[in-house]
């Protein structure tokens, strides 16, 4: 409740943001509610940041986004909800599409939660060597799995390896509307160095604006949350989506 103000503020930051926002031209910027009817064109994204692009927001604000690739998983996504869940965390997850096809549940729960989605590709493929047609079918397939379980459009993507070109960036950015989020500090959680490891690169790296990249594919990334959750907070930091951490862009 300590930051209930500040929430308040972001709000207005927002509603700037968007411009039309307390007028009814407003409302076609609102995610649906209800999951498309199949055929029909899914809503593109209200467009999130200034940029093409980011590895961390430029703001002195003491927050942080934390980051989860790859899933959901069957049995490590929903223990990392309930970890969040109970540290009162909220978070930003890149789903691929197989995934999000396979676990509708997990997506819903996702959402529920107060957490956010974001477009990881259908099958996590090197969107550097692909033609514009070929990433253009990779997001569009995510984008509608990710609406067809949640009825809620991705606002951000991040490539698979972070494998991305400008031009790539660029297109993608004013046709789906979607900045391509990067991230500033990489623990390398993939190489499973230990959750300890995981922890200590994840605290050392985090500071404002930061952006965050963990696997919650990894059992060991999800056994490193609750120590890396309490010992950011230790350092003066909170936690934010990547929309929210967007918002916070100071130019
Ligand atoms: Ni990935």
């Amino acid at each position: 409740m300590k930051i209930a103000s500040f929430h308040l503020a972001l709000l207005v930051v927002v509603a700037g943001l968007t411009g039309t926002s307390c007028s009814t031209t407003g409302k076609k910027n609102q995610p649906s509610p209800q999951a498309a009817p199949t055929g029909a064109p899914v809503p593109l994204p209200t467009s999130a940041g200034t940029q093409d692009s980011y590895s961390r927001v430029a703001t002195s604000l003491p927050y942080v986004a934390l980051t989860f690739d790859d899933g959901p998983h069957p049995t490590y996504t929903p223990r990392l909800l309930d970890i969040l869940k109970a540290k009162n965390v909220k978070a930003t997850f890149y789903v691929v599409g197989t995934n999000a096809r396979r676990y509708p549940e997990i997506m819903r729960r996702i959402i529920a939660e107060g957490h956010e989605i974001g477009n990881h590709t259908v099958n996590h493929p090197n969107l550097s060597k692909m033609s514009d047609d070929g990433v253009r079918k990779e997001l569009r397939g995510t984008h509608e799995a990710i609406v067809a379980a949640t009825g809620m459009p991705p606002r951000t993507m991040r490539p698979p390896y972070g494998a991305i070109t400008a031009t790539q960036k660029s297109w993608i950015r004013k046709e789906f509307g979607y900045p391509t989020i990067l991230w500033s500090v990489d623990p390398e959680d993939w190489k499973k160095p230990g959750s300890t490891a995981v922890t200590s690169r994840l605290v050392s790296g985090a500071a404002p604006g930061g952006i965050l990249l963990v696997h919650d594919i990894h059992g060991g990334s999800i056994d490193a949350m609750p120590a890396t959750i309490d010992q950011i907070k230790a350092k003066g930091l909170q936690f934010a989506t990547v929309t929210q951490l967007l918002a916070m862009e100071q130019r």
